[in-house]
């Protein structure tokens, strides 16, 4: 009996799946499968899984490939794989790209950006296709394409997985969602080759990954940072449907002060968004330092953004527009950002050329181009005004920031955008400003949240340097 007990090898299990879609997904052999819904719902691990699982029944027949939009995005999806598939003696080849399975079947991570892309791989021979993050995709063209990889004969399986909120958003509701919104159904689609498959949706809620809850307790409090709540809840609950809403309700009166005199050894930033028929806007913010002048202390926790001034007109020429923000700004020797299609010049001098003849005048800085990336312009707004405290206050004096702030509203094409068609223009010299200053990630809630002896001994260092200060004076 003992026997053969003391010669069992341990065996360690790598990978399994989660009870509830991540299980269904593993066992699913639909042609088309969209795993959809949650951030952090568990999909890149379960389609990872099952290739795990997949290789070892299929061997040398399993051909799978990855894809994602641009390859630099695969990065940590590869550093995922290598701890899944290295235990089972997988081999990964950097050059290549790919996994050797020791039972002779391979994985390939490969960018999939046009047509052009996918027509590479025509005629492959693929058993498994993955195309991470569906919602990347404006338009669903490459992805169709890849099913003249597929292996024929009904082999072959494409799987998607994508949240809601992305360019993608709007054709994904309607292939996966909207025929069937509970899921779990097999549906049918049609090619433009006239070719029918049978496909499914597999929906998924942050509420599925019990392992991620369990490791990460601030996961959910932390998506909160990025996106508006209204598409934080629709990614956690993988729901298509988003509502209306402000895209900033994050911003209420505590983010509104009242004018004070900015300490002059704050870090200034100039913001400019430019417009002729429809406004420019010019916003203006000082980086709190925590302390003033004197070195006493001020309510603005060190790193938040102070904006003190704006400026916006509508049908004013370039040179006026240039005065007037020079003069008012004099000797501040801001660090100006603007939009970056001010530097286009078709032939003639460029807006920001003629800005900057008349900066020059003033012996006030010139534009440099702002960083235009809009989702991570606006996680940058949102992360200061959720902040506790909040590290983005705006002077009462800003009427129009302060107007058309909280009424920027969601982009229903594109959720996790805000709607363009809305007076936005301070809204984007705000955004261009804080792009330029980001937010400190190492940044901490202040003294009471540290432990005691170090905040008595901070306060205490403080109070030295305040005193020794105040004796130089
Ligand atoms: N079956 C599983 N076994 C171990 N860890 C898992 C499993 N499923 C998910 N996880 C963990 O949850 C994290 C988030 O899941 P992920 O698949 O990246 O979510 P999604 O792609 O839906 O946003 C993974 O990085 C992994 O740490
Ligand atoms: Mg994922």
């Amino acid at each position: 009996m003992g026997f053969i007990d003391d010669y069992k090898v341990e065996e360690k299990v790598v990978w399994a799946p989660q009870q509830g879609p991540q299980e269904m997904l593993v066992n699913c052999p639909i042609t088309l499968v969209g795993y959809g819904g949650a951030r952090g719902g568990g999909k890149t691990d379960g389609v990872l899984g099952k290739f795990a699982i997949v290789q070892e029944q299929m061997g040398e027949d399993f051909n799978a490939i990855f894809f994602r939009k641009e390859l630099p995005q695969a990065d940590d999806l590869i550093e995922r794989a290598k701890q899944i598939y290295l235990p089972l003696r997988a081999h990964w080849q950097d050059q290549k790209k790919q996994f050797r399975f020791p039972g002779g079947g391979r994985l390939r991570f490969r960018p999939l950006a046009n047509d052009d892309d996918a027509e590479k791989f025509q005629g492959q021979n693929l058993s498994h296709a993955a195309i991470e993050e569906a919602g990347n995709y404006a338009n669903p063209n490459p992805i169709w394409k890849l099913f003249g990889a597929l292996r024929g004969k009904g082999g072959g399986q494409v799987i998607l997985t994508f949240n809601p909120g992305g360019v993608g958003h709007h054709w994904l509701k309607i292939m996966f969602i909207k025929p069937w919104p509970k899921g779990f159904k097999i549906l049918q689609k049609e090619l433009p080759t006239g070719r029918k498959f049978d496909y499914i949706y597999i929906p998924s809620r942050v509420h599925d990954n019990q392992i991620l809850l369990a490791k990460d307790p601030g996961y959910i409090d932390r998506l909160h940072m990025v996106g508006s709540p209204e598409l934080v809840r629709a990614w956690l609950e993988g729901d298509f449907e988003i509502h209306e809403g402000s895209y900033f309700p994050e911003f209420s009166s505590k983010h509104i002060v009242a004018p004070f005199n900015v300490p002059k050894h704050w870090p200034r930033y100039l913001g400019y968004d430019w417009g002729f028929h429809s406004p420019f806007a010019a916003v203006w913010g000082a980086v709190s330092s925590g302390k003033d002048d004197h070195g006493n202390e001020v309510p603005y926790p060190k790193g938040a953004i102070i904006i003190y001034r704006e400026l916006w007109g509508k049908g004013i020429n370039n040179v006026d527009q240039a005065e007037k923000i020079a003069s008012l700004s004099l000797n501040e020797f801001p660090v100006c950002v603007a939009d970056p299609s001010i530097f286009n010049n078709q032939g003639g001098p460029s807006i920001n050329d003629q800005l900057n003849a008349v900066f020059a005048k003033y012996k006030h800085p010139g534009f440099k181009q702002a960083d235009n990336d809009r989702i991570s312009g606006w996680a940058q707004i949102r992360q200061r005004l959720v902040g506790n405290p909040p590290l983005l206050y705006i002077f009462a004096s800003c009427p129009y920031l302060l107007e058309t702030l909280p009424s920027l509203s969601i982009d229903k094409k594109k959720p996790e955008d805000a709607d363009t068609t809305g007076p936005d223009h301070a809204c984007d010299a705000l955004r261009y400003l804080c792009k330029e200053r980001l937010i400190d990630a190492a940044w901490e809630k202040p003294a009471d949240t540290f432990n005691r002896g170090r905040v008595k001994l901070q306060a205490y260092v403080d109070m030295i340097r305040a005193a020794s200060k105040r004796t130089s004076i």
